[in-house]
């Protein structure tokens, strides 16, 4: 597979890709991001608004494959559910027109549950249908995966091909504690006036649970819905970037840019993907 990248953040997607195929161009329009990107997997994403990339631009690169998170506020739970009517929803839009154009032969989208029913799926399949590529509406969370952590998650998996139906592996979750650190980072403890403050709200695990909900993007600023907390004998603590890193399923030693800072790292993470889940979903191509 040649494949484009889109909307690449910290290159979840080219992590779960492996050796299935190569990125031949990843685009993100965050700086912090596609550091973070360069830095762990050798190449710069093109740092481009993906609206203003033209037809044949994208073409230009002779990918056959898109695997793309559009983002994912317009269809949250938590964000306003306009949809197409978003303006983050500009890019998709385009890339919709984009593939009427130079369609791909495989396309994996990933995004909230919320964006199946949603205005920006049924373009999606419209499209995917006039260009002749079936494809496939998934869900899944990693917890079914071996991994103490809730993010489920949506999929539209295209091809020209067949697809070849994946069973959910329903695999018992590992205990947390096979996800910490050797080593613990002291100021990411809560102080006791923060804890008091949050605590009716906090979601509290321990290292031998099988758990833990899912880390948004405001991880690193929030409390309460933001993912869960650890509870130490020395006290309760945000779980560690490369700890939430582990629960992804993405390298524990992934790396950041110095100048990234701890709250924009969980931004990162917060935004990016299951790896495990993302490979299932890539396995439906031929
Ligand atoms: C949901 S995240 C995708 C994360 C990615 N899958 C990963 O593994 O980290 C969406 C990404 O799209 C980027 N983005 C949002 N709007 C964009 C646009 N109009 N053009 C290019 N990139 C955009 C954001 O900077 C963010 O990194």
């Amino acid at each position: 597979m040649r494949v484009l990248e889109l909307f690449s953040g910290l290159g979840g997607w080219r992590y779960a890709l492996g050796d299935r195929g190569a990125v031949v161009a990843a685009y993100d329009v965050s700086e912090a991001a596609n550091a973070t990107y360069a830095l762990n997997h050798g190449e710069q994403p093109q740092p481009r608004e993906l609206a203003a990339v033209s037809v044949g631009t994208l073409a230009a690169h002779r990918a056959d494959t898109w695997l793309l998170s559009p983002p994912c506020q317009p269809f949250c739970r938590m964000g306003n559910r306009e949809g197409l009517g978003d303006p983050r929803c500009r890019a998709f839009r385009h890339l919709m027109d984009v593939l009427q154009e130079a369609p791909p032969e495989h396309l994996v989208l990933e995004n909230v549950l919320g964006f199946l029913g949603s205005d920006a799926h049924q373009l999606l399949t419209e499209q995917l249908q006039a260009q002749g590529l079936a494809w496939l509406d998934l869900e899944a969370c990693p917890s079914a995966f071996g991994l103490p952590n809730q993010r489920p998650r949506a999929y539209v998996v295209a091809s020209r091909r067949p697809l070849v139906s994946q069973p959910i592996p329903q695999r018992e979750s590992q205990p947390l504690e096979a996800f910490l650190d050797a080593g613990e980072d002291p100021s990411l403890y809560l102080s006791p006036e923060v804890f008091a403050r949050h605590r009716h709200g906090l979601d509290v695990v321990a290292a031998g649970d099988r758990r833990s909900t899912c880390f948004i993007g405001g991880y690193g600023r929030r409390y309460v819905g933001s993912g869960s907390f650890l509870r130490t004998p020395q006290g309760v603590r945000r779980f560690s970037p490369s700890e939430v890193a582990r629960l992804l399923g993405l390298p524990g030693d992934l790396r950041f840019p110095e100048a990234v800072s701890l709250e924009t790292r969980y931004r990162l993470l917060g935004n990016g993907l299951s790896q495990p889940v993302a490979a299932w979903a890539l396995a439906h191509l031929a």
